[in-house]
């Protein structure tokens, strides 16, 4: 195999998405576009992977490094089309022998597909192997014509179609493997398109097969290579990502009985055999694992929920969330750096943020640990099997020993011993048979300001 080097396109300035958010940011399953792109395009284990970005989008710059460390940045300064974009990658690409071209906006692709391209591509002889698809929507996408043999001739732009392309022609995913020392010489002789002032990556086809190159075509599957350019487009496809996500969590065994009412991130593990009831919905980073019930209405985020826990309805678990084994964690239960310890219980209206529960601790509904004081972040520490009664404030920082027992409505300030008993609330006072004088003086007040008006 000839050296593969893999140019991800991501200059585009993305104006149908008409939100001002540079296109290939916005999210998909709880990633960016170009995350996707970038990820699959690291599973065919190129020797150089660049992305061709517009340095008036820093913020996509910025973001690059966390997605992909070792992704080289070619800039394109001005965009002028994709057929420039490839121009300039292939120069900051001199070792290539092969360049697989890959749109920034098209997150779908499986890295099967891809290496089904590259291997059909490998004993075809072609100078470029385009992947065509047949998508049910196909607005916006240009068309392949194709000779008597379906070899590839050319391909059309959707404003230049006549009618039978529009209608009949396989569509341009925009994915393409080029042999590098074949295309060098022809991008830089790409016709400028003045009706967008560009150099269409589409025009190198036509001009290959005009020099006596052959072209080949590889059909993918209708969904997989759908690119996203409107605000539209994007929730149409994170719909198919959601239901693609769902169907592989059932097939795995996870308990889904309202799948199409769950939303899950890229990266959402769940063990087989637990249970994700309806209207749950995963952002990045969340594991849950085996006989964990989480309950409807539950929003999780870079949170772990260990075996046999049971998690909401109505729970949120922010990111750095632990819940131990068969811990639980009730109705309107926030928690965020929180580890809840095994068999631990916060059943109802709670906040838990920066703390550490023991194992079996009862955590009574209302408690609140104040974690901020409007200037910094204070730890929480409740000991193995301590019982926090209900309506609690601890003012972090602050440790709750072992066993301890605060008493309900308490505000504890100071750290309570294990085995202790911490009661901070104002004593009760009761005053037998007061009750009737009181509600004739209520009377008697009342109307005397009656009189008065
Ligand atoms: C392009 C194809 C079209 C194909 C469709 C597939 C061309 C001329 N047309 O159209 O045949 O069916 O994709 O989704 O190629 N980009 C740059 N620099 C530029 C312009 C674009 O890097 O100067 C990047 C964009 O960020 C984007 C990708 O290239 O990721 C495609 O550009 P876009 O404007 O979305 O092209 P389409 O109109 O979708
Ligand atoms: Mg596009």
């Amino acid at each position: 195999m000839s050296a593969l080097a893999i140019a991800v396109l991501a200059a585009g300035r993305g104006t149908r998405m008409r939100n001002g958010l540079a296109k290939v940011l916005h999210p998909l399953g709880g990633r960016p576009l170009l995350a996707h792109v970038l990820a699959t395009a690291r599973r065919l284990e190129p020797e150089a992977l660049a992305v061709v970005l517009d340095p008036r989008a820093q913020e996509v710059a910025a973001r690059v490094g966390e997605m992909d460390p070792d992704a080289r940045i070619v800039w394109q300064d001005p965009p002028r089309g994709t057929g420039d974009a490839v121009r300039l990658a292939l120069t900051a690409l001199p070792g290539a022998e092969r360049l697989l071209v890959l749109y920034g906006d098209t997150p779908l692709l499986r890295p099967e597909t891809l290496r089904e391209l590259t291997a059909r591509h490998a004993g075809s002889g072609a100078a470029a192997s385009v992947l065509a698809f047949r998508p049910e929507r196909r607005a916006g996408y240009g068309r392949l014509r194709l000779d008597g043999d379906g070899r590839l001739l050319e391909i059309v732009e959707e404003r230049h179609a006549d009618p039978a392309l529009l209608a009949g022609a396989p569509c341009n995913s925009g994915v393409m493997l080029l042999e590098a020392g074949v295309v060098r010489d022809l991008l830089p002789r790409l016709p400028l398109r003045p009706e967008k002032e560009e150099y269409y990556l589409t025009d190198l086809i036509g001009g290959l097969t005009a020099g006596g190159h052959f072209c080949a075509v590889v059909e993918a599957d209708p969904e997989e290579a759908l690119g996203i350019n409107s605000q539209r487009e994007l929730a149409f496809l994170e719909a198919v990502f959601q239901r693609r996500r769902r169907e592989a969590m059932l097939d795995s065994g996870v308990v889904m009985p309202a799948p199409e009412t769950v939303f899950l991130a890229f990266d959402t593990e769940i063990a087989p055999g637990a249970v994700i009831e309806p209207h749950v919905v995963f952002g990045p980073g969340v594991r849950v694992a085996e006989g964990a019930v989480v309950r409807s209405f539950s929003h999780l985020e870079g949170a772990t929920v260990e075996a046999g826990a049971v998690v909401g309805p109505f729970a949120r678990l922010r990111p750095g969330s632990r819940i131990g084994a068969g811990a639980r964690v009730g109705n309107f239960v926030e928690t965020k750096n929180l580890a809840l310890g095994a068999g631990a219980k916060a059943n109802h209206l709670a906040y838990l943020g920066d703390a550490e529960v023991g194992e079996r601790a009862n955590i009574g509904a209302g408690t609140i640990t104040c974690n901020y004081d409007g200037v910094a972040k204070h730890r929480t520490e409740i000991g193995t099997a301590a019982f926090i009664g209900s309506n609690s404030a601890l003012v972090a920082p602050v440790r709750i020993g072992a066993e301890a027992i605060v008493g309900a409505g308490s505000t504890i300030t100071r750290d309570v011993p294990p085995r202790a008993v911490a009661v901070a609330r104002g004593s009760q006072r009761v005053k037998p048979e007061r009750a009737p004088g009181l509600r004739q003086r209520f009377a008697r007040r009342r109307a005397e300001k009656g009189a008065k008006e």
